[in-house]
């Protein structure tokens, strides 16, 4: 693992911060959830000039590949979920808000073993261009 950059502004990341906050603690909720009450472990990777990967482990139930090919899906939950409270909602919101962002994500999952969760944040390449805006010259109507 590198070093965290000199330049906090390499960390930068630009997108909609109510958004991403929503499906970051998404994930955490569901680590803390399904995490069978053991540490979980948030990891930041930061590669000069690369993707920073964002990393969420827990040691909770796991699941099967076939499920978690499944798990972004609206109103999914695994089997061994059910004892749990919960929708199935929150994963498809992350998939919608990681898929407005462009932000690539990864599930590495064993069932019995726990999950890990992978976002990867591209690094930023400035400020997004001003918003364009047109005025109109007020026109009578005739
Ligand atoms: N960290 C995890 N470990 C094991 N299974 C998980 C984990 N995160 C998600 N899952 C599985 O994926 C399913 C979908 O997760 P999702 O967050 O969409 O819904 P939920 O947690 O059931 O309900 P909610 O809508 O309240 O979040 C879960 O029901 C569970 O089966
Ligand atoms: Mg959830």
């Amino acid at each position: 693992m590198s070093d965290l950059p000199e330049n906090e502004k390499d960390l930068l990341y630009y997108g909609n911060e109510q958004l991403i906050k929503t499906a970051l603690v998404n994930i955490l909720e569901n680590a803390a959830k399904y995490g069978s009450s053991s540490e979980i472990v948030i990891a930041l990777t930061f590669n000069k000039g690369k993707d920073a990967e964002l990393c969420i482990t827990d040691r909770g139930i796991g699941m099967d590949k076939a499920e978690v090919d499944l798990i972004f899906e609206p109103f999914y939950r695994s089997q061994n979920a059910n004892v749990f409270k919960g929708s199935g909602i929150g994963l498809s919101l992350v998939k919608s808000i990681f898929g407005l962002h462009n932000l690539k994500y990864d599930v590495k999952s064993t069932k019995g073993r726990g999950t890990r969760f992978f976002v990867f944040f591209p690094p930023a390449k400035g400020l997004p261009e001003a918003q364009h805006t047109e005025t109109f010259a007020h026109e009578e109507i005739s």
